[in-house]
């Protein structure tokens, strides 16, 4: 078969690793990729739906397979189906799961699924005379996408005042601004789970858990990940259990309002005293757990996509490792703010041979390998203990450098 892979990270790198060990697969091509990808792929520069739409009908590719939410909430999988090309994803309609969080906390509610309690406005004044209901902190959140940054914890009144005015007056995400939801402040640990979800089942993933603070000690900013294990060392049975119970309901809630879900839905969930409550829905697969889930799983991918597409997964179809997989994401320095990249990286071709390391954000350059984006490797490994995982990450880092190399010391 030759396959397409949509996106240019660390998730899309673990994808392309993965699936180059199915004996289905003769060529594998990666849109825009990075220095990782081209180990196992071709990377090919495309610009939007419509190139990437006319490259596969060119090169009759067999699958798809998409990792960013973008493509998917524009609407590739719509387009690919419309010229009867296979692709993995859910529709435009389907994806509002994760463009829209208005969308998404009422199709929570009218299916009685826990999730925190929520009003949402579309400008400044409602706005303004809704928060008075809620007690602090509370979290408001822009409705669409925003680069993972649109949802701020409001201490106090002022904070939310200031949060409100950058949202609908200044303007900060745009049209991604529009609306605003405003929810009350859950606590307790996250959890997500990651699940395969076709018309006739949805099947979890292992668990994975995911450090998104950029300090130590899930200190500063809120980042996309930067590290992740499975499994997740925190989730007892029970808990796992709620959740995929949950998940369940869910499933049954998307036929039921006849959004034909077809693909990687992520579930991110809050377990707070009572009950696990969702958090949000991502349309994909997560970066960085997909890093530390795939290196764990046994059986071929691109098997269990397609039977996915078919409507015919199930949960036998997946065979894991027991294995404890830890992953360490190296940043530019400044991330998630400002940082710098075309950084030469030197060291990795000094790893130990079972070391695995996924690129986030590299690309090669006459024949150097240089940093791309914030970040930038994820290091990892694949050991039956975890503290024997982690000590091997550490002792591989130490090999590896690039001016500004910034990473957690203590996932
Ligand atoms: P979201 O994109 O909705 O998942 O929000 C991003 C992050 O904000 C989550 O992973 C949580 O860490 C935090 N968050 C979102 N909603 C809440 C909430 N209702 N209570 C506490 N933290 C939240
Ligand atoms: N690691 C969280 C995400 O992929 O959104």
């Amino acid at each position: 078969m030759k396959i397409l892979i949509i996106g240019n990270g660390g998730r899309e790198h673990a994808i392309a690793w993965k699936i180059s060990q199915s004996t289905m697969v003769k060529k594998i091509y990666c849109v825009n990729g990075n220095g990782g990808t081209l180990e196992v792929a071709e990377n090919i520069e495309l610009k939007n739906n419509n190139e990437i739409l006319n490259f596969a009908l060119d090169k009759k590719i067999d699958l798809t397979i998409v990792g960013p939410e973008n493509p998917l909430c524009e609407g590739i999988v719509d387009l690919f189906k419309e010229n009867n090309l296979k692709i993995f994803g859910p529709e435009k309609k389907s994806a509002q799961l994760e463009s829209s969080k208005e969308f998404t906390k009422e199709f929570l509610y009218r299916n009685k699924i826990p999730t925190a309690k929520y009003f949402s406005y579309t400008n400044i004044e409602e706005a303004l005379n809704g928060i008075e209901e809620f007690n602090y902190p509370l979290v408001i959140k822009a409705d669409g996408l925003c680069k993972g940054k649109g949802v701020f914890i409001c201490e106090n009144k002022k904070e939310a005042i200031e949060k409100l005015e950058d949202i609908f007056v200044n303007r900060i995400f745009g049209d991604e601004g529009n609306k605003v939801v405003v929810e009350e402040f859950l606590e307790g640990y996250e959890a997500s789970l990651i699940c395969l979800v076709s018309k006739n089942n949805i099947v979890p993933l292992e668990i994975a858990k995911d450090y998104k603070k950029i300090g130590e000690g899930d200190n500063g900013d809120n980042t996309g990940g930067v590290g992740c294990i499975s499994p997740n060392p925190l989730l007892t049975k029970e808990i796992e259990k709620q959740l995929i119970n949950i998940s369940e309901d869910i499933q049954k809630a998307l036929i039921k309002e006849n959004l034909s879900y077809n693909g990687v839905l992520f579930i991110g969930f809050m377990i707070d005293k009572e009950s696990p409550k969702v958090l949000e829905f991502n349309v994909r697969f997560g970066d960085p757990e997909t890093e530390v889930i795939l290196p764990r799983l046994k059986s071929d991918l691109v098997e269990i996509i397609l039977k996915t597409i078919d409507n015919k997964i199930e949960k036998n179809d997946l065979d894991w490792s027991n294995k404890v997989c830890l992953t360490t994401v190296l940043c530019s320095g400044g991330y998630p703010e400002e940082y710098k990249t075309g950084m030469e990286i030197k060291g990795i071709e000094n790893l130990d041979s079972d070391i695995i390391v996924f690129h986030n954000g590299t690309k090669r350059e006459n024949e150097k390998l240089l940093t791309s984006g914030g970040r930038v490797l994820s290091v990892t490994a694949l050991e039956s203990k975890l503290e024997k995982a982690r000590r091997k990450v550490y002792e591989n880092i130490e090999r590896i450098y690039y001016e500004g190399i910034y990473y957690r010391k203590d996932i």
